[in-house]
């Protein structure tokens, strides 16, 4: 099991999966695709602005996003950030992450209006909040959600973040042009100006032209860092800043891992032996891996790593295919599929330690069948239906592995993005694909120009 000291990742129950020696074996092309990382060198090469992130983010941009945030929360209630992709899932998993705790709104699995609301300042009934409801537009073109969110904004004092690196992407553009129109008719076009603000390319783009023409507050995505690799950037943290994430701290766990994740022992470098350990697997044939949690917080992490992992590794006819459960509920539906299923599945554990150590099962006044469980915490028996079940993935022929963190903070949030973003980078140069681009995603946007009669 390798240690660091925000999380522990265990390959014990997937490595009887390989022929032995292979991770050994791997080492040297691991460090050979590691070098080329590191200089810069290979495909990809002029995409590897978010490596530093961590340690080359200023005090002074620090300090422009926090008082942009503090302007926002000063007349907002409802902060609508507007992006697809690696646009706002990154933000969007650290809400939900940081917003999960004991003391927080959840409806189901979900917060009530997905927003971060934890923070709310006053009683239930009021609707002026010093954290802004933090909502997210323009991840669809389904009028059902967007006329509903339309609704829900048209009577609250809101703000825009739009945030798209190209300036082109047509659901966010769409989103904003209707959002815009909203705000210009309810505060006129000088007020609405002033709570829009846009996150974008340096120069490039639509957005970045009309943000220049309308005196729109702007924030800058680097060059040299791509969509899906961009939550560390003011795409994540300034959102982030606005819902109250320290996100001082959130980049302190990013740099813990990058530090960590620069040991040239692969034992003691968990997303290197991360990244070495599926990719072995994925050449034995388990092509599909599944990121299984048993945290209700975690369901928009795992789709920020699914959009991660999908499009950086699946290109050229390769690639392991992410998927994603959230447990126990999930077992109770595709766990047939990956006890019995076609065996070409792995399985990395997600897992979070620490719960509502409060919950305790109580006696009751008649047996229920429940006895033999009096006494224990609901986090015990979901710590125990976790070994139990990956027990019986391994059995099943399922190679698994665990990734530990003792609880969700913004250090060891900040730690677990920072860590699947460098293995991906490590397994998409293992498996020879270049994990920054995403050329299959034009295919789509094409044909449906072509029937839009678009450019
Ligand atoms: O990783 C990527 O580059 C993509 O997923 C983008 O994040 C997504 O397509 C949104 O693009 P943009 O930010 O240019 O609107």
């Amino acid at each position: 099991m390798g240690d660091v000291s925000v999380f522990k990742i265990d390959t014990s129950e997937a490595e009887p999966f390989l022929p032995s020696g292979t991770l050994q074996l791997l080492e040297a092309p691991l460090t050979e695709v590691v070098n080329e990382l590191e200089s810069g060198r290979g495909p990809g090469g002029e995409y590897l602005g978010w490596l530093d992130l961590p340690v080359q983010i200023t005090k002074a941009q620090i300090a422009d996003m926090t008082a942009a945030a503090v302007r926002a929360r000063d007349d907002t209630e409802v902060y609508v950030v507007i992006g697809i992709g690696g646009s706002y899932l990154g933000t969007k998993a650290v809400l939900q992450a940081l917003g999960t705790g004991k003391g927080s709104r959840i409806v189901g699995s979900q917060p009530a209006t997905e927003g971060f609301r934890n923070r709310r300042n006053g009683s239930a009934g009021e609707t002026r909040c010093r954290v802004p409801e933090i909502l997210f537009a323009g991840t669809s073109l389904c009028s059902v959600a967007f006329g509903n969110l339309l609704e829900y904004v048209r009577d609250r004092e809101v703000r825009l973040c739009v945030v798209s690196k190209s300036g082109t992407t047509l659901e966010p553009a769409l989103a904003f042009r209707f959002l815009r129109s909203h705000l210009e008719k309810r505060y006129g076009r000088k007020e609405a100006a002033r709570r829009i603000t846009v996150v974008t390319d340096a120069r490039k783009g639509a957005l970045k032209q009309l943000a220049d023409a309308e005196g729109y507050e702007s924030f800058v995505i680097p060059d040299d860092v791509g969509g899906r690799f961009s939550v560390l950037t003011p795409v994540g943290l300034l959102p982030m800043a606005v819902a109250g994430v320290d996100i001082g701290e959130l980049l302190q766990g990013a740099a813990i891992m990058r530090e960590s994740s620069r040991n040239v022992d692969l034992r003691k470098n968990s997303a290197h032996l991360y990244a070495a350990t599926r990719f072995a697997l994925y050449r034995e044939g388990f092509t599909t891996e599944i990121l299984s949690t048993f945290h209700s917080g975690l369901t928009t992490f795992q789709e920020w790593w699914k959009q991660l992992y999908g499009e950086s590794e699946g290109k050229d006819g390769k690639g392991i295919f992410p998927a994603s459960t959230l447990f126990t509920t999930d077992l109770h539906s595709l766990g047939q599929y990956i006890q019995e299923g076609r065996r070409q599945l792995l399985e990395t554990f997600l897992c979070v330690r620490e719960g509502d150590s409060s919950l305790t099962v109580p006696e009751a006044t008649s047996d229920d069948g429940l006895d033999y469980l009096v006494g224990k915490t609901l986090d015990e028996i979901n710590w125990k239906a976790f070994e139990g079940t990956r027990k019986a993935h391994v059995k099943g022929g399922v190679p698994c592995m665990s990734l530990e963190v003792e609880r969700l903070t913004p250090v060891t949030v900040g730690a677990l993005i920072y860590f699947f973003e460098k293995a991906v980078a490590v397994s998409g140069r293992l498996l020879g694909v270049n994990p920054f681009d995403q050329p299959g995603v034009e295919a789509y946007k094409q044909e449906m120009f072509n029937l839009l009669g678009g450019p």
